[in-house]
């Protein structure tokens, strides 16, 4: 299948509409182009696991072990193994995955880079071929402290704008600006160790994604898009380079079974 085959679309909120089954793609992504994929967890049993594993390396098996909870360790399952498949497709081989310093994940052979993301039901991974992507999922889920949070951590101008909304609104707008801010980090590949409030994300309702303020030696020219991969999930994309077309798709990889996020 092309890359031309897949939905560009920016998704609608909640379902399955924007992000259509598709098969792994073959062949590196195109320039310019981000095929960003999602996996239901919940399409995933244990059974499925023990044989999804079976992918993994050494060290990726060596972690999922470490897992208590199935949930945790079915998402890191998911991940990985769903990353792996995908770069087989676009590279033609098997991967080689190694990490980097601050724990970034990328394939030995960079012709393509990728970032993973997961919460609650739902894994997303971003692929591109010649730039560092950035991704971010989170659940709707009730958060303690979140006023404390963003006032300890994010820009003063997006202080400024969560302290506006009422009660109803603060969780997504938290959300949205969370989402936005690490999906920038995780692009950089220094996550959460890069400090919050060192740089600006739009913020607002209605107001397209953007970098409003940066620190001086980061590039101004990025991209920066919400996704929509379920009814209950906030999430965000994140690349230091513009003019990008992304395309949507859902990646099975539990026997055809389907799973609600
Ligand atoms: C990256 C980070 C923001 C992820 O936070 P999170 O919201 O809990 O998790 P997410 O599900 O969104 O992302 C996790 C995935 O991001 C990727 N990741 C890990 N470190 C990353 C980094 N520094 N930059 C970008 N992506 C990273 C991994 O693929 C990871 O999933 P996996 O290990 O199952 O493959 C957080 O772990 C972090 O800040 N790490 C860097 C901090 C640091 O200094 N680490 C050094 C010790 S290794």
């Amino acid at each position: 299948m092309s890359s031309a085959a897949l939905q560009d679309v920016d998704p609608a909120p909640g379902g399955d509409a924007g992000w259509p089954r598709r098969e792994p793609v073959a062949g590196v992504p195109a320039p310019g182009l981000v095929q960003c994929w999602r996996i239901v967890v919940s399409s995933l049993d244990p059974a499925d696991l023990g044989g999804l594993s079976q992918d993994l390396d050494p060290l990726e098996h060596a972690r999922a072990g470490r897992f208590h909870r199935f949930e945790d360790r079915r998402r890191f399952i998911a991940g990985r193994v769903g990353i792996r498949r995908l770069l087989s497709a676009a590279l033609g081989s098997a991967p080689v995955l190694s990490s980097d310093g601050f724990g970034k994940p990328f394939c030995a052979d960079r012709s393509v880079e990728f970032n993973i993301s997961h919460s609650g039901d739902v894994v997303l991974v971003a692929l591109a071929a010649g730039f560092q992507v950035g991704i971010d999922v989170e659940r709707q889920d009730p958060i303690s402290d979140m006023a404390a949070t963003w006032r300890r951590n994010f820009h003063p101008g997006e202080v400024a704008e969560l302290d506006r909304l009422d009660k109803d609104e603060a969780l997504f707008g938290f959300l949205r600006c969370w989402t936005r801010k690490e999906a920038v980090s995780k692009a950089l590949g220094v996550g959460l160790s890069m400090a919050l409030d060192s740089f600006q994300v739009s913020t607002r309702a209605g107001e397209p994604p953007r970098l409003l303020t940066l620190p001086p030696d980061m590039d101004t020219r990025w991209s920066l898009r919400d996704l929509h991969p379920a009814a209950g999930y906030t999430a965000a994309f994140a690349a230091p380079v513009q003019d990008l077309t992304i395309t949507c798709a859902t990646l099975d990889l539990g026997n055809g079974r389907r799973g609600r996020p």
